[in-house]
């Protein structure tokens, strides 16, 4: 449908999902809160939209909402669950509501690198992850990557004291909230999108982030430095909900579940390398990095992990010996 026709029965009155799409077409609207380019999950979206939109052309059409210009992440679920949104990719952090046993992905220094992450998510316990949210209402289709989290604040932060006293931005998890109070900080969980105002208004004096997120919401302007850390991860669930799966014919929804797992695949492959790139980018737009030695790392980690001990009932130890045996 060209973007004429498409205004045309718009105006008619037609019913119509999608400005972009057929009439007679499944409409999979797509939302997530990150930039498009130079980030894991915006260039895998645009791939899974992209690929969907040629190879499906008839049956499906995709559209993706990026930059939280349909939903944020802590409304995307519920609109989901109302049939407002088919597909959407909320980082691990922020199903909390739905589900405790994700807080295995928030646990500070769980995870060596995203490899690790990776092959904890394709064991059989995090396979069995996906399921978990079925009697909620949610599907979990596969796992995208983003990378390691890193810290920043409004002043320089070397030791994990540098911490104390700052106010920091949290996505909605309280292992989240607990990390940031192990190093003494004030933890506000906030909505992605409002964290370059709050950061540049002093709402809050820092927050964790990937390079990609750091580097597309532009934080680094508004921070001191950003300190390579590495503590955390962010990674993603592909989500739909049980209705609207069950709703798909089973050669549409094979033909959907097959360009999906390929996309995945594909570009969970290269998610270290975007990652890389975004921190490159930051270091020429002038951005300040700072980079710790073994020891002041060891510091970080002593300091972060005792919050283990709170959330080890809720992941299961057993799910924590298996990411421990991936590390090692
Ligand atoms: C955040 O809220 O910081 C991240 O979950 C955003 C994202 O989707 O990477």
């Amino acid at each position: 449908t060209t973007a004429a026709t498409a205004l045309a029965l718009t105006v008619t009155g037609a019913t119509f999902a999608a400005a972009g799409c057929d009439d007679g077409e499944i409409v999979v609207k797509f939302s997530h809160v990150t930039n498009t380019d130079k980030h894991p999950k915006g260039i895998a979206a645009s791939l899974l939209e992209q690929r969907i939109n040629d190879e499906m052309n008839g049956t499906m059409c995709m559209e993706v909402f990026p930059n939280s210009t349909l939903y944020n992440d802590n409304k995307v679920l519920e609109a989901m669950l109302q049939g407002d949104v088919q597909l959407a990719a909320p980082s691990l952090s922020k199903f909390e509501k739905f589900t405790k046993q994700f807080r295995i992905f928030d646990l500070p220094f769980m995870f060596k690198d995203v490899n690790a992450v990776d092959a904890f998510q394709a064991s059989d316990a995090g396979q069995d992850l996906l399921d978990s949210m079925q009697r909620r209402g949610l599907q979990g289709l596969g796992y995208w990557h983003n990378g390691m989290k890193q810290m920043s604040a409004n002043v320089p932060l070397v030791a994990p004291t540098d911490a104390n006293g700052l106010k920091f931005r949290v996505q909605s998890s309280d292992v989240l909230v607990a990390q940031m109070e192990a190093i003494g900080g004030s933890p506000q969980k906030m909505a992605f999108s409002e964290v370059y105002g709050a950061l540049q208004q002093g709402v809050v004096d820092g927050q964790e982030n990937t390079w990609s997120n750091i580097y597309g919401k532009k934080f680094f302007e508004v921070q001191d430095g950003v300190t390579e850390t590495n503590h955390g991860i962010i990674d993603y669930l592909v989500v739909t909900s049980v209705d609207w799966l069950d709703s798909l014919d089973p050669a549409v929804r094979d033909q959907f579940l097959t360009i999906l797992g390929e996309v995945t695949d594909v570009r969970n492959k290269e998610s270290t390398a975007v990652n890389e790139a975004a921190k490159a980018s930051i270091v020429e737009a002038g951005g300040t990095i700072r980079t710790l030695t073994a020891e002041q790392r060891q510091d970080w980690v002593e300091t972060m992990m005792p919050v283990w001990d709170k959330f080890s009932k809720d992941v299961g130890q057993e799910n924590i010996d298996a990411a421990q045996a991936i590390n090692a």
